[in-house]
């Protein structure tokens, strides 16, 4: 019976490595010339997320994809992530200062796309005069499904955030975006992720309107373990202090700071908070470690993501992803769509015979 389970596995795997590359082949008959216009999706197929079943993948650089955002979508991956520098008063969108170009800006690339896909999911037309309450989000195969844009605040976060506020306002005021009304959050079809420089204060400092969540820092959320190590570095900081740590005096944070009116995601970077594993595999500390992060996490209504999680050898990213998933984190961080989706890494029955 093993040998049957193993022999059809390894007859999949060996189909699956003919097309490595399954996310553009199949994008592909999308692509552009190479001198057109990224955001004009007009050649676009409408029903653009038919059969596609959305996972919690999170396409990190998502803009290094031949057809950025589609491919995440089409892949089914539940979130995109844009790293975001603002110079000259505008929002270009790379992974690094060198890899910036005059017409990769967010609104190009993300905001106008975006529109374009809701509103061909929300048609006011003859037949259909009102748009749906609450609004279609962009996977036909499940419309309350939210996408979640993840903006990396590159550059200082007090300067860059009026200008992503402000470019947000197609999406708000079409009433596309997840927010929370002074009581409750109310889901919409995209939700607002800041992370990278984005100021604490800045999200928070409304208490009756917010469209944008923090990412929160996961391992703060665990009673002080981290502390020291934190205390050192960042003393009296407040400004551009990364991920989680920005807009916020370290001394304020708590343990129950951030929940779901204010962040959405708690995030970390897995070396930091887990360490190296070892002989490519998690000690029973370690795999300790991220269980009680991912209960805290959510006993505050929060999503739990590691990102920086090992990408090689593949056994071993297999291996993290697994248990990441068995334990409950609710986003994987992927630079590499086909896997991820495939979910060949997730426990599979043929586990259950070793
Ligand atoms: C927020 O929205 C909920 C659900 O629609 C509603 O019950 C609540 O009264 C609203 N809260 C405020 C403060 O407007
Ligand atoms: C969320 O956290 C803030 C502090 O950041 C606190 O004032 C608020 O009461 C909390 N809300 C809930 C619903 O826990």
């Amino acid at each position: 019976m093993l040998g049957i389970f193993q022999f059809i596995s390894l007859a999949c795997g060996i189909v699956i490595s003919f097309f490595p590359d399954e996310i553009d082949r199949v994008t592909g008959r999308w692509r552009q010339p190479p001198d057109a216009d990224p955001a004009d999706i007009t050649r676009w197929p409408t029903d653009i997320s038919r059969d596609i079943v959305p996972v919690s993948c999170h396409s990190h650089n998502d803009y290094w994809r031949r057809v950025p955002l589609y491919s995440a979508i089409e892949a089914g991956c539940t979130g995109v992530e844009a790293d975001v520098w603002l110079f000259d008063d505008e929002l270009f969108v790379g992974h690094t200062r060198a890899a910036l170009t005059p017409s990769r800006t967010l609104r190009k690339m993300y905001i106008d796309p975006l529109m374009k896909i809701l509103g061909k999911q929300n048609p006011i037309t003859h037949f259909h005069p009102d748009t749906d309450q609450p609004r279609n989000g962009v996977f036909d195969t499940d419309p309350s499904q939210t996408l979640v844009l993840l903006i990396d605040f590159k550059t200082d976060g007090e300067e860059a955030w009026n200008y992503v506020y402000t470019q947000l306002t197609p999406l708000r005021e079409s009433g596309y975006l997840t927010y929370y009304n002074g009581s409750d959050i109310i889901n919409g079809p995209i939700t607002v992720v800041g992370t990278g420089n984005a100021p604490f204060n800045r999200i928070a400092a409304s208490t009756t309107y917010r469209d944008i969540f923090f990412d929160a820092p996961l391992n703060r959320l665990v009673n002080n373990v981290d502390r020291i190590d934190i205390n050192t570095r960042l003393k009296g900081r407040t400004g551009n202090a990364g991920q989680g740590m920005s807009g916020i005096s370290d001394g304020d944070i708590r343990p129950d700071t951030f929940n779901l009116t204010n962040s959405y995601y708690a995030s970390v970077s897995f070396k930091k908070a887990v360490g190296v594993p070892w002989m490519l595999h998690l000690t029973d500390r370690q795999i300790q470690t991220i269980r009680a992060q991912i209960r805290a996490a959510h006993r505050q209504g929060l999503k739990v993501r590691y990102w920086g999680t090992p990408d090689w050898p593949r056994s071993l990213r297999n291996h993290v992803w697994r248990v990441l998933a068995s334990e409950g984190a609710d986003m994987l961080n992927v630079d590499d769509l086909v896997s991820a989706t495939r979910k060949d890494w997730a426990p599979s029955f043929s586990d259950w015979w070793h």
